[in-house]
């Protein structure tokens, strides 16, 4: 059984099909699906998708690209739709200064307070840091992300990197990239990350593994990423299911309900 910890079922891409790709995902093997919202439609999305689907959770936030957006509204909403029972998340939040569809200032600042957000509700947070690595991880640190952790999602930086995700307390998830041929450095890093650290993810519908890579992406493709960080790691398959699994319940402090 495997956990896809980060999905975005709430896209277009999902609306010909959306049941019958959480019905695959479950009929293939995988025991839960995190599914994130990026902006208040989605999370509201999100949040129904999940209350829809026993083994669906949401997540919700702001993604930096729609930080630009956000109004004075938009954190009385957040808060009230993290009061629902199938939210276990604040996010995905941080910085992309990589496409930088908001301006960088803006990101900042909303990143700052929905880590605030957070903290109030006392949810963990999932991070986004897309050529934005230090500067993300510099604002985890002021604002003690560390009370709260977390999952640094879609994760693809050095291994220094890495370890100061995991000084902070937080999880790190690996996405379909992994299995890329390309991705010799990536593979070297997550070699010394230690297991009991590391989640992972599909981000549907992008980031398709191999070998469907350039075709949509969908929660059952994270076997294929399990399959390649098994290989990584010199582990059978089934261990790293079975903690990688283990690690997703404990970052979004699902432990008591079903382990
Ligand atoms: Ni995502």
């Amino acid at each position: 059984m495997l956990i896809d910890s980060h999905a975005h079922l709430g896209m277009p891409e999902f609306d010909r099909n959306r049941d019958e790709v959480i019905r695959r995902a479950i009929d293939s093997g995988i025991e839960l699906i995190f599914t994130v919202g990026t902006d208040i439609g989605d999370c509201r999305k999100a949040i129904e998708i999940a209350k829809g689907n026993e083994r669906v959770f949401a997540i919700i936030g702001i993604h930096p690209h729609n930080a630009k957006e956000v109004d004075e509204g938009t954190y009385p909403d957040l808060r009230a739709l993290s009061r629902e029972g199938k939210v276990k998340a604040i996010g995905e939040i941080g910085l992309d200064l990589f496409r930088n569809l908001s301006p960088r200032d803006v990101q900042m600042a909303r990143f700052r307070q929905q880590i605030h957000l957070a903290k109030e509700i006392d949810l963990p947070i999932v991070v986004h840091a897309r050529d934005a690595q230090k500067e993300v991880l510099t604002i985890l640190r002021e604002e003690e992300a560390r009370e709260i952790g977390g999952v640094f999602h879609c994760f693809s930086g050095g291994y220094d990197i890495a370890k100061s995700c995991m000084d902070l307390g937080f999880f790190i998830s690996i996405p379909g990239t992994i299995t890329y041929k390309n991705s010799v450095e990536l593979r070297e890093v997550i070699k010394k990350i230690p297991l009991d650290r590391i989640l992972v993810e599909t981000d549907c519908p992008f980031l398709t593994p191999m070998p469907f890579r350039g075709k949509r992406n969908e929660p059952a493709y994270v076997k294929f990423t399990a399959l390649k960080l098994a290989e990584v790691k010199g582990l059978p398959f089934e261990e790293v299911a079975r903690i990688t699994s283990k690690n997703a319940k404990k970052a979004f402090r699902l432990d008591e309900e079903l382990i």
